[in-house]
Parts: structure tokens; sequence; C-alpha cells
């Protein structure tokens, strides 16, 4: 028996599967997990509560549950659905769409791979290829691209502040002169939030991507899981929704309580909306209704956006802020930095002083339970090497990125153990 390209690429290890298998997987016996590695967010009682009315509501209503789960939605995704995203988008934020500007699909994590792959790899004699404008980026990236090499990056700038804190700025002139010796870049793409940094790229670097987007005639792929107007992980005040012919925005419903029911939602042109349909009549035949039957109500009626605003980011702010307060107690005395927490679920902290990769200091960590995620898996999309490294940025292999909205008392020890190991692990 053998693979193909596409079967090896596909099935080999990846960062991604790290992670995903580090959730689930269980420690050494004695041992307990402080997990502060994958992107599980945490649970949000009354954003559960919410779901669970709606459920209520569909149970006693007649054979309406029956209907729900005896039929496949169509590929685009389920109708009535696609027409409240639609309304609720072009009433509240004036956005010229309508339900051919909307398709659903499992999981954003799905959309991502429909889209980097319906604008990266052979066209026309080239290899068409996605540009990540902001390295580092989000690890469940990195492996997406069906063909070999499609992914490349500029990585970020950095600004360093006095108080042990730091933050990502987009390399606009760095951005601007890729593209312009780089005419094969099909489609350039962001999370924003940043996972893993935490970084929310601001309304004018959005705004400049946009117009190079638009100045080059290719999408700029925006990831809007953590973001606005739902689930409103963002922390800062100049970012604002933000959809036009140029932008393909992906969102969401995992980080607003339904992880495990994928549903992720594409705004984007009629054409692209049209592919992503027709990818997954190919893919998976229709997408789950149950995430579109359980948000409708909510989503229409503006109490899906108030829950975010009025619970779900105070939510993890007040998870954040205590975040912070920990690191700055049991990282005292050591080189460390934080990365400035505008939003989503994590945190990124360099250690500059860490005398082995993170790669290395994650299985040491393991030993004592500790699950982080290690920094390296975030830098892709550079054949550049620096100093015998396999990515050009100087925090390559010196960043961990950490899970903040877990067990308030199994974060503060997982953050105790990771500074004391950082001790032992310096320069
Ligand atoms: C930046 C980003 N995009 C996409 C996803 C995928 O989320 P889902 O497939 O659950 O919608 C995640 C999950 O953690 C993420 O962090």
């Amino acid at each position: 028996m053998e693979f193909t390209d596409f079967g090896n690429k596909l099935s080999s290890h990846s960062g991604i599967l790290q992670l995903m298998d580090d959730i689930a997987k269980p420690l050494p016996r004695g041992i307990k997990a402080k997990p502060l590695g994958g992107g599980n967010p945490a649970r949000v009682g009354e954003v559960e509560k919410a779901y669970r009315r709606e459920l209520e509501k569909l149970l006693a209503d007649g054979d309406s549950f029956e209907n729900v789960i005896a039929h496949y939605d169509s590929p685009q995704g389920r109708v009535g659905f696609l027409r409240t995203v639609a309304e609720f988008f072009s009433s509240n934020y004036g956005w010229n769409i309508t339900e051919d500007n909307v398709a659903l699909t499992n999981g954003s994590q799905s959309a991502m791979f429909y889209l980097f792959n319906l604008f990266s790899g052979k066209a026309n004699g080239r290899t068409k290829t996605i540009l990540f404008p902001l390295m580092p980026e989000y690890i469940g990236y990195a492996d997406q691209g069906i063909e070999e090499g499609t992914f490349c990056s500029v990585p970020s700038k950095c600004e360093y502040f006095e108080d042990h804190t730091f933050k990502y700025k987009l390399d606009t002139e760095g951005v601007s002169e890729y593209l312009s010796k780089h005419p094969e870049v099909g489609a350039m793409a962001v999370s924003r939030p940043t996972n893993p940094s935490g970084n929310v790229l601001t309304d004018s670097e959005i705004g400049k991507l946009a117009e190079l987007a638009h100045s080059y005639s290719i999408p700029l792929i925006v990831d809007n899981a953590y973001g606005l107007p739902f689930p409103d992980i963002i922390f800062t005040e100049d970012a604002a929704p933000i959809w036009n012919e140029d932008i393909v925005l992906s969102m969401s419903l995992s980080k607003i309580g339904l992880p495990s029911i994928r549903t992720g939602i594409v705004i984007a042109r009629k054409e692209i909306i049209k592919a992503v349909g027709n990818i997954n009549a190919i893919a998976a035949l229709a997408t789950g209704s149950f995430g579109p039957v359980l948000a409708d109500n909510l989503l229409g009626s503006g109490e899906l956006t108030r829950l975010a605003k009025d619970v779900v980011r105070p939510f993890y702010k007040a998870k954040a802020d205590r975040m912070e307060e920990l690191i700055r107690k049991y990282f005292d005395g050591t080189d460390y930095y934080l990365h400035k927490i505008e939003g989503s679920i994590f945190c990124w902290i360099y250690l500059p002083s860490l005398s082995v990769s993170t790669l290395e200091f994650y299985a040491e960590l393991m030993k004592d339970g500790v699950v982080t995620v290690p920094g390296e898996y975030f830098f892709f999309g550079s054949d550049e090497q620096k100093e015998g490294k396999p990515y050009p940025h100087e925090h390559y292999d010196k960043c961990l990125r950490l899970n903040y909205s877990g067990d308030d008392a199994l974060i503060e020890e997982g953050v105790r153990i990771i500074a004391e190991r950082y001790r032992q692990f310096s320069v």
C-alpha cells in the first residue's frame, strides 16, 4: 500500500495534531494535568443556559426536533440561518450582503482549509501561494496547504515596553515589497485576534492590508474566530468588525459556547461563497444543522451579541487580567516578555534566556503535567534560515502559548511550575 503525496502530507505529524492529542491524552499515573495547551474555550454558564433554552423550545415544538435531525441541509448551509446572518450584518453594520454572501462549514477550521486551497496551488501553469503577513500565526494553518511550499509569510515587527510586555506590529513595507515581487500570491490571511499572540490588528492595519489586497486583486482572508461581534474576545478599542468585497471573513460559534457542534460561517463575495458550498457538497455533503438551529433566534434577536459583549468578553477579560498577574508574580526577576493580551483566549510569553528550544522545554514541562504549546509550530512559510533555525524571527524557539481559560487553581500551579523550570533552564 502506498499513500499519495496528498495522503502523506495530510496524514503526517503536525503541530495541530499534537495540540489536539494533548487535550485528550492521559498523563502518566499520579500526575495531575495543568492544561494550558490546546484551544478549548471555557464553559460560560449564561451562554450555556441560552442554548439550553433554545433546545428546550425546539423539543417542545411538535416535531421540529425530528425535522432538524432527519434532513440534510443544503451544501451552502441551513438556508434560514444564512438569511439571519445576512440580515443581521446588513442591518447592524450596513454590509451590502444577502444569503448568497454567506456559507456555513463544519467548523471554521474546515473553512480555512477550503479557502487556502481555493487560492493556493497550481493554477494556469503557476503555483499560487497564501501570504501570512504577520508571523507568528495560528498553528492550525501550518499544514493546511495540499501542495507543498504554498505558504509564505512576513515576520512581524516587534515593539518592547519597559513593563516586560511587547507587541507584534505589521511590517507594512515588508508586506508591500513581498507582494510587489511575488505575483503568485493568491490571497493573504490573518487571524484577528491573532492566535497565538493575542495581538489584535488595528482598524488601520486591517485597512492597509485590505487596500493592498484590493490593489493586487487578491482576497484578504480574516479569521475572526475570537473576534467581533461574537464571541467578542477583544479588549482593545481600535478594532471594529469589517467586511467588503476584498475581504473573506471567517467566523465561528466555537468560542461562544459550541466547539463540539462545529459551525463555521464564511462571509464573502458570491463567487467565493458558491465555491465554498460546492466544496462542502464534495467533502461533506452538507453542514451540521444543530449550530444554526441553536443560534438562529439568538443571533436574529441580538441576544448572541449581547451575551458576547456583556458576558463572554468580561469573563475572558477577568481571566486575562488574572493570567497577567500570575505571570508577573511568578516570573518576577527573570528575563521575560509577555505579549500584550489584546484578545483571544491565549497569552504568549517570550523567554529570551531559555537555554533549550521551546520544543524541549515543552517536553520538560509535560513531565510535571503542565501542558503548553511550544512556539516553533506558529512560525511557518519561509525558506530563509536565521542562525541555523528554520524561521527568521528571533522569537522562533523562545515562546510558549498558554491558554488561560481553564481552572484558576490549575492555571496558577502551571504558571508557577513554568517559571520555576525557566529559572533552571536559563542561560
Ligand atoms: C484562529 C483560529 N481559527 C480557527 C479555529 C478553528 O475553530 P473551529 O473549527 O472550532 O471553528 C481556531 C480554533 O481554535 C482558531 O484558534
